[in-house]
């Protein structure tokens, strides 16, 4: 699939006006894999003048899309999903190659990329608007009736981060696209690939030309210009809360759904089932080394049973496989890159430095991190508050619910949190006091299923997605009143 989108010297173009155009500038970033450090392709570093003609495009071409009956639009997405997984096994491949992702996890990212695409377009053709009798309201009559109805932005702006490179990118594109909006969609570049991979798919669906535009090129370059565009009229990103506060300070009256960082917090409670909290926070804090906004990154438990459930999580992570997807199945794979990695590594000497104990772990190879965790970890050490997107998980010991909570909250972040307990009441009372967009009961946090709604409160994030939830963000309310002349 790849190969129909390089010019003639193996560079990648970019998706415009339903034509895959070729470089006018000249200059390309060059991806290589994180796994062998092998040349993967080159992608064009757009410039100004390229980004103009993709948003310009994507305005023009909406105005038909808007019209397009929703059914034709859910045809095209059943398609992309299909074509989707007829590509499975080349996309994961290419998947595991950009971004160092385990094989299993990118075959799972696939799929549900695909779920997500047909359960969008199912939940667009079943959303109505509805009718309002003025008479429900003092001194008005029924014969004033408000008709409500949804109506597309216009141009979606869709940022994706590297780490789910297929699914946060259609989790944005299909939304919009069946919300009647059309997309100037900008993956990140270590991710791009995969990106332009799933524009050709959503071409080959029949998407029309102009509703769809691939912009690619650095965001520290291209970044500021394509999101203060004027020509775009909503920005549904995904990446760190250090570039979303900045989108968010550069945009003038542009609304934004954002998801950001965070620090999940796992609190285990006296009665909890131990062994179901500790592979909960195994599976929830290792996989994909971390690299998830909803891993697991640190744990509150009460110190009643702190020491047996440090026992069953270290008995769990000897399990965990740790090494180089290109030789085996694992689940813990080397980070994106050494800066990542160097992060994640200061985080590590820090908390060692300042007396935390190391119960696993503390090794580096390179870019990988083995799986480590650290008990006795305090409120004065970095690894308890920042985000380290690696495989690093804090043991912070409470004396009870309160204080759980009490630092649960400090967190600048607030995306999801985990309770683990029997008692009922107490997973209540949690669930009410963690300021959090969701709270999990008895699993690790996560996003899924994809029709939840998802959001971070804090620094985690502005505004709800989830297949539903994100048709209504990329929609406005549009009332039409009707006012009869008389009320027989
Ligand atoms: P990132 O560095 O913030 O990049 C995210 C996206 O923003 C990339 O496409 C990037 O492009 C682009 N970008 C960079 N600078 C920009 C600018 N000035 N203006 C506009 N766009 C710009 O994040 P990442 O390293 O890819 O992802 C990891 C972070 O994302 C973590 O903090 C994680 O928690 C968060 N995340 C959150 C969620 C969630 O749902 N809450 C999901 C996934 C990830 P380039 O690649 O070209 O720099
Ligand atoms: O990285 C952020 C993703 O939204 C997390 O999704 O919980 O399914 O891994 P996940």
């Amino acid at each position: 699939m790849l190969n129909n989108i390089r010019d003639e010297k193996g560079n990648f173009k970019n998706l415009i006006n339903g034509e895959w155009v070729q470089s006018i500038g000249g200059n390309f970033i060059h991806i290589k894999s994180p796994l062998d450090d092998s040349f993967l392709g080159s992608v064009p570093a757009m410039t100004k003048e390229e980004v103009d003609v993709a948003v310009k495009t994507a305005k023009e071409a909406q105005k038909r899309w808007r019209d397009t009956a929703i059914y034709e639009r859910a045809e095209i997405l059943y398609r992309a999903a299909d074509i989707i997984l007829e590509n499975e096994a080349e996309l994961s491949y290419l998947m595991m190659m950009e971004i160092a992702k385990d094989r299993k996890s990118c075959r799972s990212e696939v799929s549900r990329t695909s779920d997500f695409i047909r359960f969008t377009a199912d939940t667009a053709k079943n959303l109505s608007g509805e009718s309002i009798p003025g008479g429900s309201f003092p001194g008005f009559k029924n014969n004033k009736v408000s008709i409500v109805k949804r109506e597309p932005l216009g141009v979606v702006l869709a940022i994706s981060p590297f780490n789910y490179p297929v699914n946060l990118a259609a989790s944005k594109i299909a939304p919009a696209l069946m919300a009647g909006n059309s997309v100037v969609f900008k993956p990140a570049t270590q991710g791009s690939l995969c990106g332009l991979y799933l524009a050709k798919i959503f071409e080959a669906a029949g998407t029309p030309a102009g509703i769809l535009n691939t912009v690619t090129g650095k965001g520290s370059e291209i970044g500021d210009y394509i999101t203060t565009h004027k020509g775009i009229d909503f920005i549904n990103f995904t990446g760190s809360t250090e570039i979303g506060k900045r989108i968010s300070e550069i945009t003038s009256m542009v609304p934004l759904l954002m998801e950001l960082g965070g620090k999940d917090a796992a609190i285990v409670l006296k009665d909890a089932d131990l062994d179901l909290a500790a592979s909960n926070i195994v599976a929830g804090g290792y996989s994909y080394s971390g690299q998830r906004c909803t891993a697991v990154k640190r744990i509150l438990v009460v110190n009643e049973v702190a020491d047996k459930l440090i026992e069953k999580i270290k008995e769990k992570m000897k399990k965990l496989t740790v090494g180089n997807p290109l030789e085996k199945d694992v689940d813990v794979v080397p980070l994106i890159n050494s800066k990542a990695a160097d992060f994640v590594w200061q985080l590590i000497e820090e908390a060692e430095e300042k007396g935390a104990k190391l119960i696993v772990g503390g090794k580096r190879e390179g870019n990988l991190i083995y799986p480590t965790l650290f008990d006795r970890v305090t409120t004065e050490m970095r690894l308890a508050w920042e985000e380290p997107f690696g495989p690093v998980l804090p043991i912070i010991r409470v004396n009870d619910v309160d204080e759980a909570i009490e630092i649960a909250n400090k967190s600048e972040y607030g995306l999801q949190g985990a309770v683990f307990t029997e008692n009922i009441n107490d997973a209540f009372y949690i669930a009410d006091k963690l300021e959090v967009g969701t709270v999990q009961v008895n699993n690790k946090t996560e996003r899924g299923p994809d029709h939840f709604p998802f959001l971070g409160v804090k620094s985690s994030g502005m505004g709800t997605q989830g297949v539903r939830y994100s048709i209504e963000a990329m929609t406005r309310h549009k009332a039409t009143v009707i006012n009869l002349s008389s009320n027989k």
